[in-house]
């Protein structure tokens, strides 16, 4: 049907770029019922009697907009556009259900989709509208709206990021009706559908479900289709056959009974959460506590689209032991009742039904019917636990359901039930444990004896998939505290002579909550909405895998090497079959090896290698009274931009000429290297770039490759050929920001003054160099950050290694550079106890980088003493420290760093730029350029620029002079400088025409002018500043200036999981004087929540053997709006100027990325806390980015003590830090 406005992000039901609306008549409600659902999992036959909404359906901007994709597109909540239809329509079916919908739903509706470019906030903020929950500023008081604070006094600089003014209401009588032929219940009947390789029944009745069950006992009885679809989409899983039990209405009933609730086993997991919700309110907490405990472990259990399609039984029956429930429900002693032709049957739900990984005591022509979940009773306590890589929207690691009955009336153990998922390849129950604890009274004597018997009798395998087993040896412990402290509480509440429990161990309990985010901003400026914002809202906008299929289009896969470091020789017998029919022969070559540390003692390093030195290390050192040598290890990150790579290649038939629609981040590189492979010459190789999905640096230079051999096959069959990568061979193949290790060595005095520093960075560059000498130098260009440390030398070295080669990523290097200086400060700070930042920071009017570049550091103290007012630091750090002194097991940090940050290339042929500017005799203006939109708004301030220059309409496109690449932070700055140029070239010939007719429109104007033959095309051409560095020297210009800024941030830590959560974040930023706030204010949002993947969850692992194991969403975790702190306050810097950027604006789309490491050093500041009360030593190893894991395991204490390392069993690790 060509309707490409749903995109795809995954395949796996892990981004919601796909979702769409499900709508179907419910015959028992006698209602129709909506549900928002991952189109890449919702098969096509299960749809049978349904109404699918795709965002195309809802509005568009020919006919009319859907308020949502409005309201969503003037809030700047569309950057890329590439998730934008799946949140249109996650937030449209949360209207059809609830027209009035509070900032919670909101939330909870939009956990499962992800966005890779604003940071949500802006979202969230177009969404709330339809709450009428009105922003407040934080800093002021004032509602957003009401605050108008400008720093200059042009008229039309607003005050506002958007405007609610004018916007479309929400009216529910205009939206889509249900068709009225799928009203009706029509008797059931079978239905077969009979696909190329799959044959799809949904039988007519449950009776017809058995026999059909019986006949075929190996096709699965698909309902949800979240765990089967994921197998079949992404690894491949074929079943010849498969019975769907999706309209079943005895697998959907539920049931009240008088002792519990019995719900059909193919419920969804939304539709289980509002029953039990139910339950609760009408049983009270007594009763009810089994569903308290599941409707807690629902609320983070996956997203609402999956919840709304995964069922409860598909969920026990995957027999997964890191989903949640089968834990939870063993504990409460749910009953399972079975069928098959044999008759009927019943089960006690418990660890034997799980006889193996996916597999249970189920026989398979056996139907799970229904689950009876019982009331809790008196004396009766329950708890779930479960802990994950990211709060919501993340399979756990370790799960766990918990059951203690009393005798009446007193604290003596009758029964107990521990359950634990994600410690072994099936559910373990703590039988031993429980027996043994059986009879006591629950004291401390009780926790010391089950902790200990727990220990000896949970026992994860080193081999375990996953790895990480110490943490969650010490997971399946804290749990087991966790619930021995709410049962205590509860014991007290109940008054059965338990002794108090100390205050500051209650923090145990408390449950981190998920909040909306609330921000603050102050801009100023114009805040134009994004110039196809509202195209990407419809779905209207197109991107590279959107243009249809050229006629005997071909479709090219990669085969990629199983063996990472190998040798390579293909023998490809025939190019178009799949993967598997490619028979690949390997050569081994020896040593490999992947880590840094090894490309260390292998000597393996990339030329060039680096210095940077100003001052005398020596006699630094040598004054210095304290010497800390360490060192600080950075993982790296994964591009994740939610489009993946790929292009069309499609030959014109015509003297070798080739045109290539490519998500290209530098048209010109693609251009240039299928030129070399075909033997072309560039010109007959047209390169178009409409718009990317996102970019971040990735799509520089591994895309040019996939061109070319996407180019290659187009070329030599004559037809069109379209590549797109899967999300997983993406990860795999393209690889992603560099690890970084730094070794430092400092010299400080007593009074915090740091005389001397030397730190060697290496990177780990992989199998080639790509752009990794660039990075480095962007590095050690930035070691100095904000601070003069008079004596500072930076080696730099470039390892490699056998993995996939690293490349770009927003920040190239900076963050890493920043981030290891900032280490080595925060370690001096945290010895000395004093301000060293302050002390050491550059204040002088005029100062020199460590490169020898003039700057002035005046607006990076403005930013910093702002942020330390804004933040309200010092009040806050002795908060801190009280919170801290009344939780022993919930621990604070905070943390506030500044930011010099350069811009502009240090190669300086690289600072140019061209535009091609052509009028029209109509008006318009066409305004062809080099610069890539992926998201930062390019066209949109370019248009801004122009029309200053010359109002008109417009319509930039990136399809000529691709000489430049985009990269988000100064390209801008230079399109908008060669356009200007441009512009005013035609202006200047206009001139004489304006003067003699002013009273002209702007078109007769041009009509004249092509009348008195006056060329109405002009180039712009911008050169740019001449930046160089003479590394023998250490000199040099790198930068064409430096954008400032500072952030602080605060975090709490659960000790006992390791959770964390980011609970305010202050950002001030030096835009110089923005030209678009909303989009500036939206880089800086977006880099930030970026930052806070790359320091905190986005963890990249890979197996001894070098293979990327962290393939795709479920298991690499980029920040959800679960993970965006409650408080969000971005602040531009006012009265900021910059001479050297047009209109005094400044590069934004870069620096912020760093500020994420706030949050880094935040958990380390909590993680001290903690050490530090436990009389441990507050100088501890730790390395970003600061997962559960490492937060946990640093958090020493004696439940990580009990598997102590010479207990530790030597195997090959799960994973290496690379
Ligand atoms: C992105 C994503 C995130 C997720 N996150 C979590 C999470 O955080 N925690 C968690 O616990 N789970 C999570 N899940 C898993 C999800 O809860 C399960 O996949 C879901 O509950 C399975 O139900 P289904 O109806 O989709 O099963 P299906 O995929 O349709 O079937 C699964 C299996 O169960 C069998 N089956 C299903 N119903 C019956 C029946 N009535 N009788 C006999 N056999 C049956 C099928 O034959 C098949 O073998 C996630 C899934 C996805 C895709
Ligand atoms: S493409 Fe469907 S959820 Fe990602
Ligand atoms: S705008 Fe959300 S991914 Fe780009």
């Amino acid at each position: 049907v060509g309707l490409t406005g749903t995109k795809y992000g995954c395949g796996g039901g892990g981004c919601g770029a796909c979702t769409v609306m499900v709508s179907r008549y419910d015959p028992i409600q006698e209602t129709v019922l909506h549900w928002s659902v991952t189109a890449c999992l919702q098969p096509i036959c299960s749809l049978h009697g349904a109404a699918v909404v795709t965002v195309e359906g809802i509005g568009s901007t020919k006919t009319k907009l859907h308020p949502v994709q409005e309201r969503i597109a003037k809030a700047h909540g569309s950057q890329c556009g590439f998730c934008t239809p799946g949140m249109v329509m996650s937030m449209y079916t949360l209207l059809r259900n609830n027209p009035q919908p509070t900032t919670e739903d909101i939330r909870e509706t939009l956990g499962g989709n992800l966005c890779r470019c604003t940071g949500y906030r802006p979202i969230i903020d177009g969404f709330k509208t339809f709450c009428n929950v009105r922003t407040v500023n934080s800093s002021n008081g004032k509602c957003c709206m009401e605050n108008s604070n400008s720093h200059n006094n042009e008229s039309d600089i607003s005050g506002e990021l958007f405007s609610m003014d004018n916007v479309l209401p929400l009216d529910p009588t205009q939206d889509l009706i249900f068709p009225p032929e799928l009203l009706v219940s029509k008797p059931s009947e079978r239905l077969c559908f009979q696909g190329e390789k799959v044959r799809w029944i949904s039988p007519a009745d449950l009776k017809d479900l058995i026999k059909l069950k019986a006949e075929y006992s190996n096709a699965p009885l698909l309902v949800g289709n979240t765990t089967i679809g994921p197998k079949m989409n992404l690894k491949g899983t074929v079943h010849p056959l498969v019975l769907y039990g999706g309209s079943i209405p005895e697998l959907r009933t539920i049931k009240w009974r008088n002792n519990g609730v019995t719900v059909g086993a193919g419920c969804s997991l939304s539709v289980l959460k509002d029953v039990l919700l139910q339950g609760i309110e009408e049983l009270g907490p007594e009763k009810s506590r089994v569903y308290q405990a599941l409707v807690q472990t629902l609320q983070c259990l996956a997203s609402k689209q999956i919840r709304n399609m995964a069922t409860i039984g598909g969920n026990i029956l995957s027999a997964n032991p890191k989903y949640d429930l089968s834990s939870i429900l063993a504990a409460a002693e749910c009953t399972l009742h079975i069928v098959s032709n044999d008759g009927a049957r019943e089960i006690c739900l418990s660890e034997e039904f799980f006889t193996d990984f996916g597999k249970t005591a189920l026989r398979p022509d056996e139907i799970l019917l229904a689950i009876d979940i019982p009331h809790s009773r008196p004396w009766e306590f329950v708890s779930a636990f479960r802990q994950a890589q990211r709060r919501e929207f993340s399979f756990s690691i370790v799960n766990s359901g918990m059951r203690v009955t009393f005798r009446h009336d007193s604290n003596v153990v009758e029964n107990l039930d521990i359950f634990y998922g994600g410690v072994g390849p099936t559910l373990v129950k703590a039988r031993h444990t429980c027996k043994e604890l059986m009879g006591r009274k629950w004291d401390e004597k009780l926790l010391v004896v089950g902790t200990q018997l727990l220990e000896e009798e949970i026992y994860v395998p080193p081999t375990a998939p996953g790895g990480q087993e110490e943490y969650r040896k010490a997971l399946v412990l804290s749990f087991f505290f966790k619930f021995y402290m709410q049962v205590t509480l509860e014991l007290q509440q109940k008054e059965v002579g338990m002794n108090d429990l100390p205050l500051e161990y209650l923090s145990a309990l408390k449950p981190f909550k998920n909040e909306v985010p609330q921000s603050s901003n102050d801009p100023v400026g114009r805040p134009n909405v994004h110039q196809a914002a509202l195209q990407q809202a419809t779905g209207e906008a197109v991107y590279y895998d959107d243009i249809p299929s050229v006629k005997g289009e071909l479709f090219v896969s990669m085969v990629t090497s199983t063996r990472a470091h190998l040798l390579l020789l293909l023998n490809q017998e025939q190019a178009k079959r799949a993967a598997e029919q490619v028979d690949i022969t390997y050569e081994d070559i020896q040593p490999v090896f992947f880590t840094i540390e090894e490309a260390i003692e292998h000597q393996s390093f990339f030329d060039p290698k680096r210095k940077l030195e100003r001052g005398n290390l020596e006699e630094g050192f040598e004054k210095a009274d304290h010497i800390l040598e360490g060192e600080l290890y950075m993982g790296g990150q994964e591009h994740f931009y939610m489009e993946t790579q790929g292009l069309i290649a499609i030959p014109k038939g015509e003297a070798g000429e080739l045109e290539l629609y490519v998500a290209s981040q530098h048209a010109a590189y693609t251009q240039e290297v299928v030129g070399i492979t075909l033997g072309i010459d560039s010109n007959k190789i047209t390169c178009h770039v409409k718009r990317l999905g996102g970019g971040f640096g990735g799509k520089v230079m591994k895309i040019a490759s996939l061109s070319a051999i996407a180019a290659t096959a187009a070329y030599k069959t004559g037809r069109a050929v379209r590549c797109v990568l899967e999300r997983e061979d993406d990860m795999l193949i393209t690889s992603g920001r560099s690890p970084f290790l730094g070794k430092y060595k400092v010299g400080y005095l007593n009074d915090g003054t740091i005389l001397a520093a030397d730190i060697t960075y290496y990177s780990n560059g992989g199998c080639t160099l790509d752009e990794s000498s660039f990075i480095m130098e962007k590095a050690l260009l930035h070691m100095d950050n904000g601070y003069k440390i008079p004596n500072l030398r930076g080696h730099g070295l470039v390892c490699k290694t056998y993995l996939p080669s690293y490349t770009a990523f927003r920040g190239f290097g900076g963050p890493q550079g920043l981030t290891i200086i900032e280490s080595v400060l925060h370690e001096v700070a945290a010895r000395c106890g004093l301000p060293v930042r302050d002390i050491n920071m550059y204040k002088d009017e005029k100062c020199y980088t460590h490169h020898k570049q003039l700057f002035s550091p005046h607006d990076m103290v403005r930013c910093w003493n702002e942020c330390l007012e804004k933040s309200d630091y010092t009040h806050r750090c002795l908060s801190i420290k009280q919170f801290n002194a009344h939780n022993h097991w919930k621990k604070r940090g905070i943390s506030i760093v500044p930011l010099k940050f350069g811009i502009g290339f240090s190669k300086g042929f690289y600072n140019q730029g061209a535009a091609l500017v052509n009028i029209y005799k109509d008006g318009s203006v066409l305004i062809s350029h080099g610069g890539t939109e992926m998201g930062q708004g390019i066209n949109t301030k370019a248009i801004q620029v122009f029309q200053c220059l010359r109002s008109t309409s417009r319509r930039p496109a990136q399809e000529t002079c691709p000489i430049i690449y985009t990269n988000v932070f100064f390209m801008t700055e230079i399109i908008l400088f060669c356009m200007k140029d441009g512009c005013e070239k035609l202006m200047r010939r206009l001139e004489p025409l304006i003067k003699k007719h002013p009273q002209f429109t702007w078109q007769q104007l041009v009509v004249e002018a092509y009348c008195q033959k006056i060329s109405l095309s002009a180039t712009g051409f911008f050169m740019g500043p001449h930046t160089s560095v003479d590394w023998e020297k250490s000199d040099g210009n790198a930068y064409y200036y430096f954008t400032f800024g500072a952030c602080c941030s605060e975090v709490e830590i659960d000790c006992l999981t390791g959770d964390h959560k980011n609970i305010r974040t202050d950002i001030v930023m030096d835009v110089g004087r923005s030209i678009n706030p909303a989009l500036d204010v939206g880089q800086v949002e977006g880099g930030f929540v970026q930052g806070i993947g790359l320091y905190t969850i986005e963890e990249l692992q890979f197996s001894p053997e070098g293979v990327l194991l962290t393939r795709g969403p479920s298991r690499y975790k980029i920040p959800a709006l679960c993970d965006i702190p409650p408080q969000l306050n971005v602040h531009l810097l006012r009265n900021a100027d910059n001479p050297h950027a047009i209109y005094s604006s400044k590069g934004i789309g870069e620096p912020p990325v760093f500020f994420g490491c706030t949050l880094f050093f935040a958990i380390k500041e909590a993680i001290a806390a903690a050490r530090r009360e436990r009389g441990l030593s507050e100088s501890f190893p730790f390395s970003s980015p600061a997962t559960a894991e490492k937060i946990r395991m640093a958090c020493e204490d004696c439940f990580t003590r009990m598997n102590p390392p010479d207990r530790k069993v030597k195997t090959k690790p799960w994973a290496i830090n690379v």
